[in-house]
């Protein structure tokens, strides 16, 4: 691990700067060096549950969601949770200068997707909704650039196995609840100062699919990072196993829609900043998966690609050990461009060389922390989950980790990733369970990208 400056008081990385502002008072975002800066929200009611609130407002989001053009197109998400606003219309204002500079009204209805359309690319839009007697604080989204062009900077947070719990499980003392909101609280203000523009959430993000209960805890105490950032989900086992057909999961999170007839819920993709995503059930590969990766680098222009799926695709693990996919890892060979896959599922965090498929893996280089443009094969990650960590991780020749928690025993996390024109830049932080060890950078690196 590179020695770098701790200036925000944490752990590891200390590349970021969080400005003070006298600006509370205005709630939301204030515009001051030529960056919108967060500010407090008005602070909610609500329950706290272990040092977490849950808040109590009357309703859930809004959340931002991608579209296929997410250069002119964004999808903001919410929905009333009390009678009056579920029978309440109202309007969403939004703009790049001001909030007021455009409107879209809707009608009352048990759920709202807008889909703003003809945003400016590559601009930092302002947004407020107003849903009956409800205003919400001024929140922001960015758009991506035109296909084929790079965004200056896009941060986006990775969560695998979030496995959210709600406060009556604590309060029914089920196991592992309290210990839910245990963890998330040690990491949430990290979470929130990180101030996301996408976050990616790579399956069992709630404990039970059937608990419409435990997304809506998601989205309250997740609000603050749901309103600001672009959410690009895939489902895990926890959603599709008591959610058969994925409806309740569609329902808070519905897909782009380009995916497969027989399964458009959890196989989507698009590209933001000449970076492709790619969200997959567990297995989905073949031909969906081939046109997927050529639609990405052909009509999207994505010089990267990143895949995301929940189950393991290479691992070494106390749990299980998984080489490959054949009809995944394969087509990433041939197909190329595919510099990195993310999923979960083991709750630990493990992250290869850049391997070749061929039947086992084959490192094509030992460097561990700075991939050039050219380097050939994919690089296979694991994301710690921020519930609890059940298995351990196994040394393996094609791992490339270069670095490992301080302290002794088990730990939560996340992962944190900063794309520029040049690269991305992969960080995943842990968190003691006991909460003493804070913010632990334990794995950091760069994949170049090619020359535009
Ligand atoms: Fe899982």
């Amino acid at each position: 691990m590179s020695a770098r400056a701790k200036s925000d008081g944490r752990t590891g990385c200390g590349r970021r700067q969080f400005l003070k502002t006298g600006l509370a008072a205005t709630g939301g975002w204030a515009l001051l060096n030529s960056c919108l800066l967060r500010v407090p929200a008005v602070a909610a009611e609500g329950k706290d549950v272990l040092g977490v609130q849950v808040d109590d407002l009357p309703l859930l989001g809004p959340y931002l969601l991608p579209t296929e053009a997410p250069h002119e197109r964004i999808r903001v998400a919410f929905r009333g949770t009390d009678d009056k606003t579920r029978l309440a219309g109202g309007r969403l204002t939004y703009g790049l200068k001001s909030v007021g500079e455009k409107e879209t009204a809707f009608t009352a209805a048990d759920k709202h997707v807008l889909e703003l359309k003809d945003l400016a690319p590559d601009a930092e839009y302002q947004y407020r909704l107003k849903l009956g007697d409800y205003e919400s604080p001024v929140h922001r989204f960015r758009t991506s650039p035109m296909p084929r062009q790079r965004a200056q900077r896009t941060k986006l947070a990775l969560f695998f196995d979030f496995h959210c719990h709600a406060p009556q499980s604590v309060e029914a003392g089920e196991k592992g609840a309290g210990d839910f909101f245990t963890r998330f609280g040690h990491a949430m203000e990290d979470i929130k100062k990180f101030a996301p523009d996408m976050l990616v959430l790579g399956g069992d993000i709630v404990q039970k699919g059937s608990r419409r209960e435990e997304y809506e805890t998601f989205f309250r105490i997740m609000r603050e990072v749901c309103a600001n950032s672009i959410l690009v989900p895939c489902p895990g086992n926890h959603e599709w196993v008591t959610d058969k057909d994925l409806s309740i999961y569609s329902d808070y999170l519905p897909a782009v829609g380009n995916g497969p007839a027989s399964d458009r819920a959890a196989n989507w993709y698009f590209s933001f900043g000449g970076v492709g995503w790619q969200m997959r059930r567990t297995g989905m590969g073949g031909e969906w998966l081939r046109n997927s990766i050529r639609s990405l680098k052909q009509q999207h222009g994505a010089d990267t690609i990143v895949d995301v799926q929940h189950h393991q695709v290479y691992q070494w693990a106390a749990k299980s050990t998984d080489l490959g996919k054949q009809g995944v890892c394969d087509l990433f060979d041939q197909e190329g461009g595919v510099r990195l896959c993310l999923f979960g599922h083991r709750h630990i965090h493990q992250r290869s060389l850049p391997i070749l498929f061929q039947g086992s893996g084959q490192a094509t280089t030992k460097e561990k922390s700075e991939y050039p443009a050219d380097t050939k094969g994919t690089i296979y990650m694991q994301s710690p989950s921020m519930w609890y960590q059940y298995t351990q991780a196994l040394e393996n020749e094609l791992v490339a980790n270069n670095g490992k928690p301080k302290f002794e025993g088990e730990y939560t996390g996340y992962g944190e990733m900063t794309i520029t024109p040049e690269a991305l830049l992969t960080e995943t932080f842990v968190y003691e369970y006991n909460g003493k060890t804070r913010h632990e950078c334990v794995d950091q690196f760069r994949m170049l990208r090619p020359k535009a």
